[in-house]
């Protein structure tokens, strides 16, 4: 969740792409980029509180910490996602210039080749489909 989450999704969002989009001064862009981005603030707070709670010795996990914070995280994801695709996505491709997006393209590109790593993304998806055909089964 920290690299794949984290480092991927929200850096190229932080450092390129909500930049770009203030310095385009885009109508009704500010407040959306500001929720945004408390967002990814709530969600970074959820997952340190996971993390805690894992890395205890097994006799002091704090289950229910876990498991409450974990459908927090999933629950502000899922909500955060749809805003961005419904939402934030549409406003940049409307607005932002070929050029523009072709270099946050290359931007993008760069931070998973710099910070991720050649080839972790596939790496994390795959590792990701497996999980769930593992935990997310219906029952
Ligand atoms: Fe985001």
């Amino acid at each position: 969740m920290r690299v794949f989450v984290d480092k991927c999704h929200h850096t190229k969002e932080e450092a390129y792409l909500f930049p770009e989009m203030e310095k385009s001064d885009i109508p009704d862009s500010r407040e959306l980029i500001t929720s945004l981005k408390n967002e990814h603030e709530e969600g970074r707070q959820y997952v340190s509180r996971i993390e805690r709670a894992v890395s205890e010795k097994e006799e002091h996990r704090e289950l229910p910490t876990l498991v409450e914070n974990s459908r927090a995280y999933i629950q502000l994801l899922t909500l955060h996602i749809d805003k961005e695709e419904n939402n934030l996505f549409p406003m940049a491709d409307a607005y932002l210039s070929q050029v523009v997006q072709k270099d946050l393209l290359e931007s993008f590109e760069a931070v998973e080749t710099e910070i991720i790593g050649p080839g972790k993304h596939e790496e994390f998806h795959r590792w990701l489909h497996a999980m769930g055909e593992v935990y997310a089964k219906p029952r």
